[in-house]
């Protein structure tokens, strides 16, 4: 494989925090174009590993690599602009801003200056950009809604347009779905199948369903380690899934 080919590579990594063991010597590896899940119940560590990639906060040993790079030691903003983004589990949308403005911004359209945000107006070609990532999240005619009014689902549909707005080679997402309707669900499960081919995907998700059903390959964690990896279809027939998951069907989830 050629250098280049990787995208992620987490070796034999391990976070305390204090007494807390949150994982434990986890082992992963992201080719280009490969779309990775990650599940498992709560607490068993999914977003201390998506921190960890992040680059949030430092790792206690082991090694993590991003494009072939050694970024163990990097802050979040230099992995960022390594080419991974992420989206957050709480919102950091621009509340009373329209959703228009909130990618504009997210491509680099805006200024502080004397304590005031402030919108490069005109500039069509990034406007045009604009109206393109939210068309791709399902968000066109939303445009010009202020975040607070756009359902949950929606936010987080913008969310990802903003993630999407850094063109990056990988994006990691840590429960996307949570708080979706049934509806919002099968909607981000299109999109994310939408995805262009040569934007890797690292997906967090507590939801059977959106976890098998957009990735090649999936992880599961327990207890802060990695105990099981395989393809969806080995996954959706394990026993050990299976009493994970509170003992019942793992297909039940909406
Ligand atoms: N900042 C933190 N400080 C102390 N303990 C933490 C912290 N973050 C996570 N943990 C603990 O680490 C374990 C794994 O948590 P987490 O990675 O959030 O799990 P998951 O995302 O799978 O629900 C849990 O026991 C949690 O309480
Ligand atoms: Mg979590």
């Amino acid at each position: 494989m050629l250098e280049t080919d990787s995208v992620l590579r987490v070796v034999d990594v391990s976070k305390s925090f204090g007494g807390v063991k949150a994982m434990r010597n986890v082992e992963l590896e992201l080719a280009a174009g490969e779309r990775i899940s990650v599940i498992g119940t709560n607490g068993a560590g999914k977003s201390t590993l998506f921190n960890a990639i992040a680059g949030v906060f430092p790792v206690t040993s082991g090694r993590i690599e991003l494009f072939g790079k050694d970024v163990t030691r990097l802050s979040a903003a230099s992995r960022a602009k390594l080419g991974l983004a992420r989206t957050f589990q709480t919102s950091r949308l621009f509340e009373q801003l329209t959703a228009a403005q909130n990618v504009f911004i997210a491509l680099g359209g805006s200024e502080f200056t004397g304590g005031l945000l402030r919108l490069a107006r005109r500039n069509p070609e990034r406007w045009a950009r604009v109206d393109r990532l939210l068309d791709r999240v399902g968000l066109a005619g939303r445009d010009e809604q202020v975040v607070a009014d756009l359902s949950h689902g929606e936010q987080r549909q913008l969310e990802l347009a903003m993630a999407l707005a850094l063109q990056p080679k990988l994006l990691m997402l840590d429960e996307p779905a949570a708080g979706f309707s049934p509806a919002e669900r099968a909607q981000l499960v299109r999109l994310l199948r939408e995805l262009p081919q040569e934007i890797s995907l690292l997906l967090i998700e507590h939801d059977m369903d959106i976890a098998l059903a957009v990735a090649s390959r999936v992880i599961v964690m327990h207890d802060g380690a990695k105990i099981l990896e395989g393809t969806p279809d080995e996954i959706r027939t394990s026993e050990r899934v299976r009493e994970i998951y509170l003992g019942g069907s793992i297909h039940d989830a909406a």
